[in-house]
């Protein structure tokens, strides 16, 4: 220890009984807060990312958690084997028998835990055959598929995750001890040196705030350039094109196509951005009602990375040889008020099936005095039924073979 060194040490730590050792070295006192800052962050994030509802933040969530996750796993490695090569002070001759032997316990089981919670995350991905990636490298499956791992390992992670919390309050309670009551260096020697690493710890901090500051501005800015295009399409600038009588036409930002299917029991949403179609409607006269509406495959977004990339795979849409699914009306019926069945057919992938859509119908009029049209309905398909998610996707266990296709579009009509 150099003399500068020594002055700052017995400067900060002159209250206390011991300032008789350095603690530990830096790389360890960086690997101690580094990771627990980490590990309270997974903890937060774990806990509240299993109560969301199903949606692209929680999958979102779900993929940060793996990858922040894989992180400690890395590094609490290198800091066990650094661990290893630089040594450990002792505990301080002050400590009692018993605090010894329940410090060490607790270091133990923070090691078991540091690495047994991403690695029984890990497993428990790989037998339920979910994703895994570590900041967008995918990683290797740990396991084949199997429903009793995918259990055992998720029962595990939660009770390794509750666990240690208790743990760590323990610990900190441990530390706080004896920083407040017995006022010895225990904390100190694992504290940062304030005055040496204020400057990096800072700086480091302040670009990591600005870089994320950065990130999220990005994206609220994408949302707003989306926001606008949704809002320069009001009702009033419609139609842009001369209509024939009983022809409708749709206006793209007030329309939504979905489908809602289920992943190993919980459901996720998505949906075609671009579709478009024509539209020709008499309430008055069923007869001359028709519609066919042309779907872009390739524009299907389920808020999952990994899953879009594999949208257009022959196991799924073939999206090079069946660009498009195309719904074809046959035949109208009208139900009770402003109920209606829509009969027709459904292409995909280049199998067509009968399908029955119900929707209900709203009437109103834009600023011009044009009719609008506001259609919902749901109607539900089997996705096996046309070839959608072959191989070891034919197994509905993972993504169910029901899925809900659910529509509701705006359009405008003649004055
Ligand atoms: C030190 C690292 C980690 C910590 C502290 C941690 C902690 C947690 C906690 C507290 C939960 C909530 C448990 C519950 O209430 O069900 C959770 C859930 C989860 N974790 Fe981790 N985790 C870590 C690493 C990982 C890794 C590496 C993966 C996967 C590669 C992973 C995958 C998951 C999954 C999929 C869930 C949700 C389980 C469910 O749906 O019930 N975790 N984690
Ligand atoms: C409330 C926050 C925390 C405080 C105040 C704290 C404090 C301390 C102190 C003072 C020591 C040195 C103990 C000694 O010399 O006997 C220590 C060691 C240790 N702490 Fe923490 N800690 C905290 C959070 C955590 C977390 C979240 C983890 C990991 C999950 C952790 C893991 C460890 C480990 C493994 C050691 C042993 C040192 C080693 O061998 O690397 N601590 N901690």
């Amino acid at each position: 220890m150099n003399l500068d060194d020594q002055d700052l040490l017995e400067e900060e730590t002159e209250d206390f009984v011991d300032v008789s050792d350095q603690g530990y070295n830096t790389p360890a006192r960086f690997f101690h807060w580094g990771m627990a800052i980490l590990i309270f962050g997974l903890l937060a994030a774990g806990l509240y990312m299993v109560s969301m509802a199903p949606g692209p933040e929680k999958f979102q969530l779900y993929g940060l958690h793996k990858s922040f996750g894989l992180l400690v796993l890395w590094l609490v490695g290198i800091r066990f084997v650094w661990r290893h090569v630089s040594g450990v002070p002792e505990p301080l001759s002050t400590h009692q028998g018993w605090e010894k032997i329940l410090a060490r316990g607790a270091h133990i089981f923070l090691y078991v835990a540091m690495a047994g919670l991403p690695l029984s995350g890990w497993l428990m991905s790989s037998a339920g055959e979910y994703p895994v990636s570590f900041f967008g490298l995918p990683m290797p499956a740990l396991m084949a598929k199997n429903e009793f791992w995918f259990g055992a390992m998720k029962e595990t992670h939660e009770i390794l995750g509750f666990v240690l919390i208790g743990v760590i309050a323990l610990h900190g309670a441990g530390a706080f001890k004896h920083h407040f009551l017995d006022r010895d260096s225990t904390l100190d020697r694992m504290l940062p040196n304030a005055k040496r690493w204020a400057i990096p710890v800072l700086g480091v901090m302040a670009v990591i705030f600005l870089v994320y500051g950065a990130l999220i501005l990005g994206e609220e800015e994408g949302e707003d350039s989306l926001s606008e295009t949704t809002q320069i399409t009001e009702t009033s600038d419609y139609p842009t094109k001369e209509l024939a009588p009983h022809e409708w036409q749709i206006i793209p930002a007030q329309s939504r196509l979905t489908i809602t299917a289920s992943m190993s029991g919980t459901p996720f949403e998505g949906e075609f951005k671009d579709f478009d179609g024509t539209i020709f409607f008499n309430p008055q006269d069923m007869s001359l009602s028709r519609v066919s509406i042309v779907i872009n495959i390739a524009s299907l977004g389920t808020g999952s990375q990994e899953r879009d990339q594999n949208i257009g795979n022959t196991e799924w849409f073939d999206v090079e040889n069946f660009p498009s699914a195309i719904f074809e009306s046959v035949e109208f019926a009208q139900g009770e008020g402003n109920k209606y069945v829509a009969i027709g057919n459904l292409t995909i992938k280049g199998v067509t099936l009968p399908m029955t859509l119900p929707f209900t119908l709203e009437m109103t009029q834009n600023k011009k005095g044009n009719a609008i049209a506001k259609m919902s309905g749901t109607a539900s398909i089997n996705r096996l039924d046309y070839g959608v998610g072959q191989g070891q996707w034919e197994n509905t266990e993972t993504i169910a073979d029901a899925v809900t296709i659910g529509v509701s579009v705006t359009a405008v009509g003649a004055p």
